[in-house]
């Protein structure tokens, strides 16, 4: 496995790598590295001749006063586990090398991005999808890997990938969970142990929402009235939104009629968790 932390350097590689004839697999990551991240390398492993991971704790994509700071870095950690799962490039660029002095350049998907995370955090998903383009162009991989867990990235990233002509396909792969139900999240490790417990109580929120689909509650504010009952009776949690929405335009829905996306966004203290479950109707 090899380290490389210069654009062109990964440029120049995966160019002549693909004019090779080898197919490229990239995975998107900013690091501190779990069983989600690697079940998507294994993924990407399986399906391509060379699998390139990108390590980067991308700035603009968060928010003033959010985590960027303290957002948990271990190169060395990371590296460990990316040769384990079989990568053969890491990319770990610096920040100026990814946005030199005089950057300018931003790419911005509407509509898509106004809700849920999008409403919380202006301007994430422009961070979020301009380092996506620009690691799309440096790489130029025949498959690019991202996870449910981050629904609405993916939704994004799919658009932009769509919108812009890439020529890549899109995999989307499940939420690798902890026994308890929790998504696996870089974030989890700032959780205190009360913190960490009092957290299952997204997914078993979840699951209600779900369960009450099932047997054929239809009204969308119903359900999000009891996931947020049950999410507020635990006293360590703070919501920042609940919603069943549709899983293609992610708009609101008050009657469900088909494939529903619950989706939400709750604080532990400092920490701020996301999950989400697709529910189909029977
Ligand atoms: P990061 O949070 O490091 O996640 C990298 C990829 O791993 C994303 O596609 C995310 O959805 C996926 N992932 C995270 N937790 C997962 C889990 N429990 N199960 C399955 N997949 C999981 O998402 C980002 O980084 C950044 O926004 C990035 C796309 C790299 C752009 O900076």
């Amino acid at each position: 496995m090899q380290i490389i932390d210069d654009p062109s350097t990964i440029q120049r590689r995966c160019e002549s790598l693909r004019r090779e004839g080898q197919t490229i697999g990239l995975v998107p990551t900013m690091g501190a590295l779990h069983a989600g991240h690697l079940s998507l390398m294994r993924s990407a492993r399986a399906e391509n001749d060379v699998v390139v991971v990108s390590i980067f704790v991308n700035s603009i994509q968060f928010g003033r006063g959010e985590d960027f700071d303290s957002y948990p870095r271990d190169l060395y950690g990371d590296v460990a586990q990316a040769e384990t799962a079989g990568v053969d490039l890491v990319f770990a660029p610096s920040a100026e090398a990814i946005y030199p002095k005089g950057f300018r350049t931003y790419v911005d998907v509407t509509e898509l991005t106004e809700g849920l995370c999008g409403a919380s955090r202006p301007g994430h998903f422009r961070g979020v999808t301009t380092v996506v383009a620009k690691l799309f162009n440096l790489v130029r991989p025949h498959r690019a890997y991202f996870g449910q867990k981050d629904y609405q990235q993916s939704v994004v990233v799919r658009r932009m990938a769509a919108d812009l002509n890439c020529d890549l396909d899109i995999v989307v792969l499940p939420t690798v969970r902890e026994s308890d139900g929790l998504a696996m999240s870089s974030r989890n490790v700032r959780l205190t142990p009360l913190q960490r417990q009092a957290a299952s109580v997204l997914y078993t929120s979840l699951n209600r929402a779900e369960a009450r689909v099932r047997v054929g509650e239809r009204n969308a504010q119903a359900i999000l009235e009891e996931v947020r009952t049950m999410i507020e009776a635990e006293p360590l949690a703070r919501i920042d939104y609940v919603v069943l929405c549709d899983p293609e335009t992610l708009k609101p829905l008050d009657r469900i009629e088909g494939p529903v996306l619950a989706a939400l966004a709750v604080r532990f203290g400092e920490t701020r968790l996301i999950d989400n479950l697709l529910i189909t109707v029977p």
